[in-house]
């Protein structure tokens, strides 16, 4: 059984993909399925945290006692995460964010020509890099999925994003995206934890404990 490592605390997680219009029906996305921000959002109210829970498009239900929020865009992602976050103890981003959109999306379906269609894109806004601007900011963790050198890409997003600590997973075949199970290294500033592979429920288990110990910490400090 989890101890109640979180109680009195509030906690926001992002989950999912977000998608991107092209036009009324087309969208640029990601293979997301939620499942990891889900199980997060879960074992941090089992952890006895008042949870709220930012989603992309998902098919999941969101778990007993959390309150969910849908969102579409990465810009609606970040504006649903910015207004909750003067009242976050502790923001996880799991979401599987654009970082590109469409710059000018059509407000008609786009019709088929002879021609091949160029699409240009512009940056969508980075909801850990305005937190992290913030005065008063949550204690932040954040997602890093990395096809090549996990632990040196992963390290660069802890700093740049100005995180606390960042959850790292490799994106290959039966890894992070889509499946049930997945494996994490955990790292922070000067120091790092291997959670391996298990069940995503386990593998949220484990990082929210080790979320609360770094969490209590800082906080006593
Ligand atoms: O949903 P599942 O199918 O269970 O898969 C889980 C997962 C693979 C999606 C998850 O474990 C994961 O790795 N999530 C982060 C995916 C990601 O977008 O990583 P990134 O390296 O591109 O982004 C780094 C961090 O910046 C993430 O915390 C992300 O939420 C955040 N970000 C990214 C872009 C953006 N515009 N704003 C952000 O806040």
């Amino acid at each position: 059984l989890t101890e109640p490592y979180l109680a009195g605390r509030s906690v926001l997680v992002t989950a999912g993909p977000t998608r991107e219009y092209l036009d009324p029906v087309r969208f640029l996305s990601n293979r997301s399925s939620g499942k990891m921000g889900y199980a997060l959002a879960a074992a941090a109210a089992e952890a006895g945290a008042e949870v709220t829970l930012i989603s992309g498009p998902v098919t999941l239900e969101p778990p007993p006692g959390v309150q969910q929020v849908q969102v579409e865009s990465a810009q609606q992602m970040c504006d649903a995460t910015l207004t909750r976050t003067a009242a976050t103890d502790i923001f996880i981003g799991c979401a599987a964010v654009a970082d590109y959109r469409p710059t000018r999306p059509a407000a008609q379906k786009i019709k088929k020509g002879s021609q091949g269609l160029a699409l240009e894109l512009e940056r969508t806004p980075d909801t850990l890099e305005q937190i992290s601007k913030l005065a008063d900011k949550p204690f932040m963790v954040g997602f890093a999925a990395e096809t090549e050198h996990l632990e040196t890409n992963a390290r660069h997003k802890l700093n740049s994003k100005g995180l606390d600590m960042i959850a790292a997973n490799w994106i290959k075949a039966g890894r992070g995206f889509e499946v049930d199970d997945n494996a994490l290294t955990v790292l922070w500033h000067g120091g790092k934890v291997e959670l391996p592979m298990a069940p995503k429920i386990y593998l949220a288990r484990g990082l929210i404990k080790l979320i609360a110990e770094h969490y209590h910490a800082k906080d006593s400090a």
